[in-house]
């Protein structure tokens, strides 16, 4: 049993202010994925779970057990770093019985569990190799190994694969689901790809600015963004924005006035308050398709990728908007042409001038 709770968190550096009242219930077993970007608080808060760095302000439970004050060692957590921290003068097995050797546990028992990570981990046959002698997916694993003999309760990962390779990534990433079976712990895992967020998490935080943007499932936060923030970060290529005109709402929706498309009810739930002026709408690029008519979104092509299975066409919609279209492989499209773009109305998110969503009425059934 592990759950971990962070409640009213708050962390300044001198007078700068870095996390704002940070409040999660992580559930025992889950994998959590902190994501967002550079610089938005993410490590500063896995540091303050893992005991690294005091909370200004706020409470950690683990396993309903206040331990703000309690030493790192006390709270039955284990963290993985980006830099694999591996002693380079000691082989595979030495590095991963570090741990062990410093609790003093018996000579017998160090090796059963070292053999036992080194399984679960495919490094038996590197047991003898030093760090210098293997792959960065063979120095991760390490480390991760390392960190498995302690039989933690909490897993915290600080952006583990950002030193590999593109395509070693694709395979730790399905390596770290496997092993999270095999773990059956609460893993709390920080990163700044959506990717990695979108492809490992049982719920996803997504950052921003040291706050909780949103907080819940990948395919929640991919089809009911709550912030145009989340909208954007989530989902690639990412989501299209463009500034329209409201025209009217009633309990049906709202009507924008859509360029060369003209009036265009969108189901969405509108508030009270009074709706005019300017929105924003957004449209994920699997979500445009080529126009059969001549109506359509006229965008600009400017440069294409064609993938194969499918086509990327990158250009302008209105003037200076950019935007992103994902067609079928062999679209019929040419650079400097200007195509038209439709897309389904219920596939529309639409923002307010604080870049609040509009909840949508009409979303594919969720899965999780
Ligand atoms: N020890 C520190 N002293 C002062 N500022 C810090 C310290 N550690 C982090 N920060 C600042 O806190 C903010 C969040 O940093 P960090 O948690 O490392 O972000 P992330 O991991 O999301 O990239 C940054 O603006 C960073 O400069
Ligand atoms: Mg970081």
């Amino acid at each position: 049993m592990a759950t971990v709770s962070l409640k009213s968190i708050i962390k300044k550096f001198d007078e700068t202010q870095v996390l704002y009242d940070i409040n999660l219930d992580i559930v025992d077993k889950e994998f959590i994925v902190f994501v967002g970007p550079s610089g938005c608080g993410k490590t500063t808060l896995l540091r303050i779970i893992a005991g690294l760095e005091e909370a200004t302000n706020g409470e950690i439970e683990i396993d309903g057990v206040n331990v703000s004050s309690a030493h790192p060692i006390e709270r039955g957590i284990s963290m993985v770093f980006q830099s694999y921290a591996l002693y380079p003068h000691l082989n595979v097995f030495e590095n991963i019985a570090f741990p062990l050797r410093v609790a003093k546990l018996p000579k017998l028992e160090i090796e059963k569990l070292v053999m036992r990570a080194a399984e679960t981990l495919q490094l038996t046959d590197r047991l003898k190799f030093k760090p210098g002698q293997l792959s960065g997916g063979q120095r991760q694993r390490v480390a991760i190994g390392r960190s498995i003999v302690r039989n933690p309760k909490v897993f915290l990962f600080d952006e583990p694969l950002s030193n590999l390779d593109a395509a070693l990534r694709g395979e730790m990433r399905v390596e770290l689901a496997k092993l999270r079976k095999s773990l059956d712990a609460t893993m709390i895992y920080v990163t700044h790809d959506q990717v990695e967020a979108m492809t490992m998490a049982d719920r996803i935080v997504v950052l921003s600015e040291g706050k909780v943007e949103q907080f819940g499932t990948p395919m929640e936060l991919y089809h009911r963004p709550k912030t145009k923030f989340v909208a954007g970060f989530i989902g690639h290529p990412k989501m299209n924005f463009l500034k329209v005109p409201s025209l009217s709402a009633n309990s049906k929706g709202i009507s924008v006035e859509l360029p060369e498309i003209g009036e265009q009810l969108l189901p969405v739930e509108t508030s009270a308050k009074e709706i005019s002026g300017d929105l924003e709408i957004g449209i994920r690029p699997e979500d445009l398709k080529l126009s059969k008519t001549a109506k359509g979104l006229p965008m600009k092509v400017e440069v294409m990728e064609r993938l194969g299975s499918s086509t990327l066409v990158y250009g302008s919609v209105s003037l200076n908007h950019k935007f992103c279209a994902l067609l079928k492989g062999d679209a019929l499209v040419g650079e400097g042409e200007t195509i038209k773009l439709v897309a389904s109305p219920s596939s529309f998110h639409v923002f307010d001038s604080n870049g609040d969503a509009m909840r949508r009425r009409e979303v594919p059934e969720v899965i999780n």
